[in-house]
């Protein structure tokens, strides 16, 4: 027998039991004659205690031993002496009085520190991954990865829906990134791409009769990397027919619920706040906000047109707006503290930003010069504000406006700590516009998804005003962040056609690229829709990881490099003309 227990097992039940143990040497401490070894595995850490004195082949043995030597143990379990016991550790109570001990196998000193006691860099960690997977916190954020993606598989298998898999070699869709192509040796020139999500085949699958679909989806997308991205991610991606909207929201937010009790023991009252995308961007500027603190926008647009604030008026007159942030009580923020925040804002295209304090019951401030006292009075009606606030105020057109204020909203409340760690603010977007306009090319693209369904009652706006038009799609947002989205989608293939052509996809590009699915709904569709969790970001929230990479067992670098393994890597001349490609790489 290798073990007859795991290193986080033993307790004062096991007193006096004879036992046998493997893991790594986690600590070696030598006392004279008596060397106590910390043995670890994924289970905890058992305090192993060799009297050298016993034999000198014991002996032998244990000065060999080195950290991360991994040892077979065999002993008896015994109390810890009186004063010694470690009640932070689940076998802080017994220690293992080694009979035998032999080592199984050896370890070079590790190039990397476990446990961050001292500052690993991480292009390091990442190149020696299996053994920064050793790490407690790595195989903490493993084991939460694991019991979510178990707790959303026994939710969908209790509702009645089938897990099917979907090609991974499949065709070019558009999902709004650059797909990872393969080469067909045995179709020349052809080749074949990576799924961005199954969402066609989930479509197919409704048609086939499947009416209740889920995959934990691996999906592949080549856009720029972040903190929150990776090339290749995982979906948890699931279809129903015969549903409308609603059954879709209550069928996601049941999942999330059920997820989150089984896996963190929170309940999540149901049915979930929703707000639509209009209201979302009014209030908060982006389109997932975060609602567990307040700094609301407030738009002075109206007000603020009124005085002699020329960069003010020129920016109205264009038809833009001006919106601004009452920072409670941070009339003290210095000089330095704003130009931050203005560097800020430029980053989302703002030309600057504008600020008053609220000060011995009046505004204060470089541009109150250029409003009049009934003006300002309007101002402090609109605003509200308390002694010692900073109102910071940035004018441009709308989607500038909303994105730098949306984004420093989430900044300061970082800056200010107003986040109470452990909260989830679970909510869902809803009634997203179903085209948006591409500003540098004037070309309508679609705001969500290019297989949403329009609003029945928006239907006649589609040839009218068609970024009127408000589709079937929504987003679950938690904390601040995009964790899904889905859709009803179109099932009507003229439809469909006539929401590509006005994406600007010629008659040809549709048929070369979507004739297979808008063929299939000649042959009788069902009204279908579902929706996709990214399941690493999911992980990423609920371990309070800081990074994507801290929750996957392999992850790619911000380069979408694997320094483990070097991928992706060059490939002999020979493979390349099996498979009919020549490079032709750039000069630098
Ligand atoms: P969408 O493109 O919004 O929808 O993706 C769904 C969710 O997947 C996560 N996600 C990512 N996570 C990590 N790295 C990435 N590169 C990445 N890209 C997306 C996000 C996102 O909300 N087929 C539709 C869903 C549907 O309509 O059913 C889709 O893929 O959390």
């Amino acid at each position: 027998m290798r073990r007859t227990h795991t290193c986080g097992e033993l307790n004062s039940s096991n007193f006096g039991a004879k036992v046998i143990l493997e893991g790594w040497a986690d600590t070696i401490r030598n006392h004279g004659n008596i060397t106590f070894i910390d043995l670890r595995d994924r289970y905890g850490v058992t305090q192993i205690v060799v009297d050298n004195t016993k034999s000198d082949s014991i002996a032998q043995v244990t000065k060999s031993i080195r950290k991360e030597f991994v040892i077979h143990v065999e002993g008896l379990v015994r109390a810890r002496p009186s004063g010694t016991e470690n009640k932070d550790l689940s076998t802080g109570e017994i220690e293992v009085d080694v009979e035998k001990v032999f080592v199984v196998n050896s370890s070079l000193p590790l190039p990397i520190d476990l446990n961050g006691r001292t500052e690993t860099n991480e292009e390091l960690s990442l190149k020696y991954r299996y053994i920064a997977l050793r790490s407690t916190n790595l195989q903490k954020n493993i084991e939460m990865r694991h019991k979510i993606t178990k707790a959303f598989r026994d939710f969908y298998d209790s509702e009645g829906f089938f897990d099917i898999e979907t090609p991974i070699m499949a065709k070019s869709t558009p999902e709004g990134a650059r797909d990872y192509l393969v080469p067909s040796r045995v179709n020349p020139g052809k080749f074949y791409a990576l799924p961005q999500s199954p969402q066609i085949f989930k479509q197919l699958l409704m048609l086939s009769g499947f009416d209740k679909y889920y995959q934990i989806a691996r999906c592949f997308r080549d856009e720029d990397l972040r903190a929150d991205r990776q090339p290749e991610f995982t979906q948890v991606d699931w279809e129903m027919s015969f549903v409308n909207r609603d059954d879709l929201l209550d069928v996601g937010e049941r999942a999330i619920q059920s997820v989150m009790k089984k896996v963190l023991n929170v309940d999540i009252k149901l049915p979930l706040k929703r707000i639509s995308y209009k209201e979302a961007l009014e209030r908060y500027g982006v389109d997932k906000p975060d609602t567990r603190f307040g700094l609301e926008l407030i738009d002075l647009t109206s007000i603020l047109s009124k005085g002699d604030f020329n960069a003010f008026n020129t920016v109205v007159s264009g038809g833009g707006v001006i919106k601004a942030i009452n920072i409670e009580g941070k009339a003290d923020f210095s000089r330095k503290d704003i130009s931050e925040l203005e560097e800020f804002v430029k980053i989302y295209g703002a030309k600057g930003l504008a600020y008053l304090k609220y000060t011995n019951g009046a505004f204060e401030g470089s541009i109150t010069k250029f409003f009049s006292p009934s003006v300002l009075e309007e101002l402090k009606n609109k605003v509200n504000p308390k002694e010692n606030d900073l109102i910071v105020i940035v004018a441009g057109k709308y989607n500038v406006v909303s994105a730098a204020l949306g984004n420093m909203r989430n900044l300061i409340a970082k800056k200010l700590g107003l986040v109470k760690p452990n909260t989830w603010d679970y909510l869902w977007v809803v009634d997203f516009p179903m085209f948006e306009m591409d500003e540098e090319t004037n070309q309508l693209t679609y705001a969500h998804n290019p297989f949403s369904m329009v609003r029945e009652e928006d239907k006649e706006l589609l040839d009218k005003e068609p970024l009127k038009a408000i589709s079937g799609s929504f987003d679950m947002v938690l904390n601040g962040v995009e964790l899904g989205s889905g859709c009803i989608r179109i099932t009507n293939p003229d439809l469909q056609r006539k929401v590509f052509k006005m994406i600007g996809l010629s008659e040809e590009e549709i048929e070369a690229r979507f004739g297979f699915i808008l063929n299939a709904y000649n042959y009788g569709a069902p009204v279908h829709g579902g929706f996709a969790f990214g399941l690493d970001r999911l992980v990423m929230i609920l371990t309070g990881a800081g990074s994507i990479r801290e929750i996957l067992a392999f992850p790619k670098n911000k380069s979408g490099i694997s320094l483990m393994d070097d991928a992706p890597s060059e490939v002999s001349e020979k493979q390349l003309k099996e498979l009919h490609l020549q490079l032709d790489l750039p000069k630098e």
